[in-house]
């Protein structure tokens, strides 16, 4: 663990026994992610390209006695508490009884259950508390996170045999009816199965899993998250809509997924759907196609080489798709215009982060740029930090 990561790990340890009157009988953690190439290409069955980052939500847990599960985090020192046993009543039609932020580890708790049809009577109930250094609603899957550490820590202290791509299910599934954010796999998988150095070259529709190695560092590169500290929700509005926009462009040419849809598919679809719905369909069609060149650029030249691929990724995602917004742009204009190998939102947009590819002795040229531009816009100012992709989900 990093000094930063010990100090989350250590705070999750110490709220667990302030507020529990105990202590853990360990830590579990998992990661944030920032995806590299491939945004709303998982829920079209497409491909990815996330990687872990060093921001990990750390989780405390210990057993009890009494069937019961009690969470409490950094986040809300409230504790919720709920029977193992109703959490199938609670999931996911009487959600809105349970706090926001506590679905999550709920959530993951009761899928546990439903995936690998464990009576709630046959498993020990828990305490847990959680700590966290992802910043939340930076579009970094502080999330997916928590859905990691729990899915980790619970499945080993109910001696679940469930595998990592399980637990992304898992985590995805509380994600969806838990809290009712319609999103793809994308994040739970790339928390749960993240490796130093590399990024995971996900097929959402097979969930085959290839690690991509990214050698950032061997090239000099850094890669600069800049957080607009605009805060987005998944739950409500934009990105439901996307989905659906998709949805009707699969269903107008009868295939199941945008996955099945080629560069070539195009034009007869624009005899087929409204202006708008062709746009969100050619974003995915074109993004997929993104993520595989990014793949094969980084095997054969590298990643000093990929930067177009970023650039026309976050243009297709600003006119095609619609869902960034100006601090945003703002963001991925400075760090290109400051010299930045690429640059492109990150997520499911709305808000939240972009990330840019930067050569080592230029990250302070875009960090200067980015916060000049956002004062000169009259935005906020954002957060800048740099990030290294990192292993994903474990016992500390
Ligand atoms: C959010 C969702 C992911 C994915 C991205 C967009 O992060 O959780 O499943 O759809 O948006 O690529």
């Amino acid at each position: 663990m990093t000094t930063t990561d010990t100090r989350t790990s250590d705070a999750a340890r110490a709220l667990f026994t302030a507020s529990f009157g105990a202590e853990p009988v360990g830590t579990w953690s998992s990661p944030g992610r920032v995806n590299l190439i491939g945004e709303h290409t998982d829920y079209n069955d497409g491909f990815v390209l996330p990687f872990a980052i060093q921001h990990r939500t750390h989780v405390a847990l210990a057993p009890r006695e009494d069937g019961r599960v009690r969470v409490v985090s950094t986040f809300d020192e409230r504790t919720v508490e709920a029977s193992l046993a109703e959490l199938h009543a609670l999931f996911p039609e009487r959600r809105d009884e349970i706090p926001e932020w506590a679905r999550y580890p709920l959530g993951v708790a009761w899928a546990l259950l439903e995936a690998s049809a464990t009576h709630p009577e046959s498993v020990t109930g828990v305490d847990l508390a959680f700590a966290s250094d992802v910043p939340v609603g930076a579009g970094l899957s502080s999330s997916a996170a928590i859905e990691g550490a729990t899915a980790v820590a619970l499945a080993e202290t109910w001696g679940l045999d469930l595998d990592r791509v399980a637990l992304a299910q898992i985590g995805r599934r509380a994600e969806n009816e838990a809290v009712g954010a319609p999103t793809g796999i994308m994040d739970q998988m790339a928390s749960l199965l993240g490796r130093a150095d590399s990024a995971i070259f996900l097929d959402c529709r097979t969930l085959d899993a290839n690690v991509i190695n990214l050698g950032f560092a061997a090239a000099g590169l850094e890669l600069v998250v800049i957080d607009t500290g605009v805060k987005h929700s998944h739950a409500t509005g934009g990105y439901g809509e996307r989905r659906a926009a998709c949805e009707r462009g699969a269903a107008a040419l009868g295939v199941p997924a945008l996955r099945d849809v080629s560069l070539d598919d195009l034009p007869r679809l624009a005899e087929l759907v409204d202006e708008v719905t062709f746009r969100r369909v050619r974003h995915v069609v074109t993004e997929n196609q993104r993520v595989l060149d990014t793949v094969q650029t980084l095997r054969e030249q590298g990643p000093t080489a990929i930067g177009d691929l970023l650039v026309a990724s976050h243009a297709s995602m600003r006119d095609d798709f619609e869902i960034s917004v100006p601090e945003l742009d703002t963001a991925v204009e400075a760090a290109l215009s400051a010299g930045a190998v690429g640059a492109r939102m990150t997520g499911g947009g709305f808000g939240g982060a972009a990330i840019a590819l930067v050569a080592h002795d230029k990250v302070q040229a875009v960090t200067d740029a980015a916060t000049a531009a956002f004062a000169a816009s009259g935005f906020a100012a954002p957060t800048i930090f740099t990030v290294a992709p990192s292993a994903g989900a474990a016992r500390d």
